[in-house]
């Protein structure tokens, strides 16, 4: 065909089926790593404060640990900055640059250590004029700025959303820094916190922000409190018919930090955030200390029965079938026909409950027929054995605390089974 011809097909061809837009290939299961945010906040207060500060410093230790103490095989990849690292003014060609007395080597620098151990590194920008904290937001300078997270090897691009102006320079600042990512040929995986900032106006379209993002912020930022995890949970139960479906490889659906191993939530509530955070298919971003964390907190965020199920290749996000008697029931279908259910005591009064569970009253009751074999892993791991559909679970669970288990279809492994398939999230049974 001649030149000519070739690029009319190729030009009618792109006018029927629009480019996907983001076309880096990245998390296809949910992210993993560790950022700064919720522990470490805008601590810019070297002087005083060095070991905590936002610096080099702070993120080439977190990087060290990361591999010295079994984050890095657990999974965590991500070594991730968020607001305060950058200085209050452009370069002389109007480039992004850290604040040089916290970060004197560069981002470069930092970017080849991190990679130097085998882990990769984000950052953190705002669509905006400026950033949540005040620094030098990226609106007017989308191409310019991405072409610099590339050339300095970032991996990953935290996009917040404060100080956007209009809701088109909102929407259309998100897409735009997805193309220019996208047009720099550096696979960076694009955190978004669109949908946070649309929801006072109106519903986010979801569908739309999929094709740019590979996870997105849905709601208010996470505290290190049960209140604010219990928000978080309750704000995803409440729009899970909105924003499950969507979820999947390569697009998630991002509730914010993980704050296990820090000061506000008891190991009962660092139990229930971690099995939330794997049931509904989260990044698992750590905010903490990994240089002083609690060895049982380390112990639950490196459990790699925790971590396959969040991790599952078939990227279904879970949802809530049910509430009853201050019990939440929480289910995810993952590959090979398995299911996780979390059972989760919403009562803060009084000691452990029993919830009896009857197999055959779950949505996915046919897992159990005629046997399934179910193992408990939250709070501690225990096969609970070979069951069937009148099967009457005793679950004993604490306050604020999580049940964990698996059910898993007895006879052969499970083919994907139809009602396994389906992108649908059924209506409470109980
Ligand atoms: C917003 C985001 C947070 C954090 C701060 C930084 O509040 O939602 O996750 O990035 O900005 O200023």
């Amino acid at each position: 065909m001649a030149k000519t011809g070739v690029s009319l097909v190729i030009t009618i061809c792109a006018l029927i089926y629009p480019v996907h837009l983001l076309d880096n290939g990245l998390a296809q299961t949910p992210t993993m790593g560790w950022l700064h945010w919720e522990r470490f906040m805008c601590n810019v207060d070297c002087v005083n404060d060095p070991h905590n500060c936002i610096s080099e410093q702070l993120y080439m230790q977190m990087a060290d640990i990361m591999v010295q103490e079994g984050w890095k095989e657990a999974g965590y990849e991500y070594v991730c900055i968020d607001d305060c690292w950058l200085a209050q003014e452009r370069d002389a060609q109007d480039r992004l640059q850290p604040d040089p007395t916290r970060f004197p080597s560069g981002i470069k620098k930092l970017a080849d250590y991190v990679h130097s151990k085998g882990l990769k590194l984000g950052i953190y920008q705002d669509v905006g004029n400026l950033t949540c904290a005040g620094y030098p937001g990226s609106h007017g300078y989308y191409d310019l700025d991405a072409e610099t997270f590339a050339d300095w090897g970032v991996d990953l691009l935290k996009f917040d959303g404060c100080n956007f102006g209009t809701l088109d320079i909102l929407v259309e600042g998100y897409k735009n820094m997805s193309r220019a990512l996208n047009a720099t040929g550096r696979n960076i995986l694009y955190s978004c916190e669109w949908p946070l900032y649309l929801w006072p106006f109106h519903q986010p379209n979801y569908t739309d922000i999929r094709q740019y993002c590979n996870h997105w912020r849905n709601y208010g930022d996470v505290y290190d409190s049960w209140q604010s995890v219990k928000s978080i949970i309750d704000w995803t139960a409440i729009h899970q018919n909105l924003i499950v479906p969507v979820a999947g490889p390569g697009g998630w659906n991002d509730p914010d930090m993980l704050v296990i191993g820090n000061y506000g939530l008891s190991w009962d509530q660092q139990v229930s955030q971690m099995a939330m955070w794997v049931i509904m298919a989260a990044p698992l971003l750590m905010s903490n200390d990994l240089r002083s964390i609690d060895p049982k907190s380390k112990m639950l965020l490196q459990n790699k029965h925790l971590i396959a199920i969040n991790q599952d290749p078939l990227g279904r996000q879970g949802y809530r079938i049910g509430r009853v008697n201050s019990f939440d029931v929480w289910e995810r279908p993952l590959s090979g026909g398995r299911y996780a259910f979390a059972v989760l005591n919403r009562q803060e009064i009084g000691g452990p409950r029993q919830f009896p569970l009857l197999l055959a009253t779950l949505p996915s009751w046919k897992t159990c027929h005629p046997k399934c074999r179910v193992t408990q892993i939250l709070p501690n791991y225990q096969d609970l054995g070979v069951q069937n559909l009148f099967s009457a679970l005793k679950l004993t669970i604490n306050p604020s605390g999580t049940i964990l288990f698996t059910v898993t279809l007895n006879e052969g492994l499970a083919a994907e089974q139809n009602w396994n398939k389906k992108r649908k999230t059924p209506n409470s049974v109980f």
